[in-house]
Order: structure tokens, then sequence, then C-alpha cells
């Protein structure tokens, strides 16, 4: 297996062998950092839409294993403010750095950054597409937290049509035997046809409802997703939706005893408070996980691990 000068784009790019292998070498880096294994490496981050998880722990992965960054957080700081290209702008900053993490509210446009690059483009979000390394992240402590992913009971909820990282992840959970899969969202909010189409051919057993505690007491995990008012073209759905679900201590009443719930945050206000100091709560060690993974996913694409 060989991730050296891979671009990370689409999580429909990796096999299962692939996914599992970034777990493991992520594991391996949570146990031990390697201090100096990205000396002299230089990563690019370009934002162009606002991040602080996927951002702040790939800048934090780079320098955990040695290695520096540069960068941006807006775009308005850039030359694209005065009318480049985001294909310029990639073929200027390959020539500062060895790898590109983007984040652009284009979809498609890291695979068009990666199509630009002779250096590895690892897709930080592009639109409402892909997330892909929120969903390597997600299995990690899925894994972690149950000690397998196959045969678990997975609720979505919330933003399905617009949230990439369950596109991501509900793809990536076709490579595990026996998942379950509970769609909950409003009508106007569920998950788009094209990934329940991708589901069926792969003979996922999925449901789709909007009533969230019909589903919750068949779950091990209910991941939770914020309503995305950035990417609604009409304010006055927004105003329909937003706050459509709310979740408290009540859910744990109706819940299995060991349910986890994930969320990629940030939240809004779909998870009170008052669940983050129970058992249940995994979306903070979730988002810690995403160093690991991220350093992993670095040293196998600048070839400094195998
Ligand atoms: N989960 C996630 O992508 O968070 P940020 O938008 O803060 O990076």
């Amino acid at each position: 297996m060989n991730f050296k000068g891979r671009d990370i784009i689409s999580i429909r790019d990796f096999s299962k062998a692939e996914l599992l292998h970034v777990l493991d070498i992520a594991k391996k880096l949570e146990k031990k950092d390697q201090l100096t294994l990205l000396k002299g490496d230089i990563m690019a981050s370009l934002f162009f839409e606002p991040s602080t998880r996927t951002k702040l722990s790939f800048s934090s992965a780079m320098e955990h294993l040695g290695g520096q960054v540069l960068g941006f957080a807006t775009a308005a700081t850039t030359s694209v403010k005065k009318g480049e290209s985001l294909v310029d702008t990639i073929k200027m900053v390959e020539q500062y750095a060895d790898v590109l993490v983007i984040r652009h509210p284009g979809e498609g446009s890291a695979r068009l950054a990666a199509e630009a690059s002779h250096k590895p483009v690892i897709n930080a979000g592009d639109g409402s597409n892909q997330h892909p390394t929120q969903t390597m992240l997600d299995l990690y402590t899925i894994q972690k937290a149950k000690g397998r992913i196959a045969g678990l009971s997975i609720g979505f909820c919330g933003d399905l049509k617009y949230g990439r990282t369950v596109h991501s992840l509900a793809v990536a959970l076709t490579h595990f035997p026996n998942v379950k899969l509970f769609f909950i969202a409003p009508d106007s909010l569920q998950m788009p046809q094209e990934y329940l189409d991708e589901l069926k051919e792969q003979k996922i057993i999925f449901k789709q409802t909007s009533q969230l505690d019909l589903a919750v007491p068949h779950l091990d995990i209910l991941y939770m997703t914020r309503i995305q008012e950035e990417r609604f073209p009409d304010p006055v759905e927004y105003q329909k939706m937003k706050g459509v679900y709310r979740i408290g201590l009540e859910i744990l009443k109706i819940a299995k005893k060991d349910m986890k719930i994930m969320h990629p945050l940030p939240r809004v206000d779909e998870i009170k408070p008052e669940l983050d100091d129970t058992p249940n709560a995994l979306y903070f060690q979730q988002a810690g996980n995403g160093l690991h993974v991220r350093k992993a996913l670095l040293a196998l694409v600048l070839g400094k691990i195998k």
C-alpha cells in the first residue's frame, strides 16, 4: 500500500483496506508521536471558508511531527481578491509547500486543485460535497469507542441534504458488513437520492424518518449535525428548519445505555450542553481524534511512513 504523493479528495477513492491502514497509523501516532518525522516539510493551509477544528488540527498535526505550516484563513487577504483563479493560486502555492490542504465552498474545487498541483492535495471540505478526513476521524472515533464498526446501527440526524460529513461517512460505512443506517431529517433536508441509490446498490439497510424518538432506541451511535445556514439558497427556508432537532438529557431515557452521541461540530443548538459531561457524549473526543488521523495522513502522503 503506497500513499506517497497521493491526493485525498473523496472517500470513494479509498478501499476498506486503505481506510483501515490510515486508522492503524493514526493509532500508532496517538500512542507515540515521532517528533521529527516531517522535519523540513511544509504544509500549505488554504482555507477559503471558516474552520476551527480542521484547520487547527491539520496545523497541530504538522507541528507535532516537526513540520511547518504556511497559509491563509480567508481568501480576502490573498490575490484571489484581485481576481486570481483557484488554479493559478494552486500553481503558486505548490512552489512554496510540499502538501496542500484546501477548504473551499465550491463542490469539486479540491479535485480541480489536485489536477492543477504536482504536490499532494488534501480536501478539507468542498462545499456540500465531501469531507474525507472528517470521515476518517469519524471511523477512528467509532472504532475506538465501540471496538468495531461492522454491525452497528448509526443514526444521522439534522441537515442531511447539505451535510458533507454525513455524505462522506455514509459512503465509507458501505465497506462494513451489517451496518444499519437511520436518516433522521425533515423531508426537505433528507439524504440526497444519489447517496441512497449508492447504499441500495451496496445492499446497505437504511431507514428514513423525521421522528428522532422512533429511531433513537435502535441506535449504537447518534450522529447529530448542524442545520447549515450558509448553504440555504433561501433564508426563509432556513428560518423554517432552524432548531428542528434539539437533544438534551431526556434523549438518554429512550436510548441504549451505551449509545454514543457524535457531532462533527460546530454545534449551534442541536445538542444541549447538559449532555456534554455524560458518558454518551463523544463529540469533543471525536474532534480530538482529528489530530491523530491528520498526522497519519500527512505522514503517509509525504511518504514518511508506509
Ligand atoms: N468538523 C469540522 O469540519 O469543523 P470545522 O468547520 O471547524 O473545521
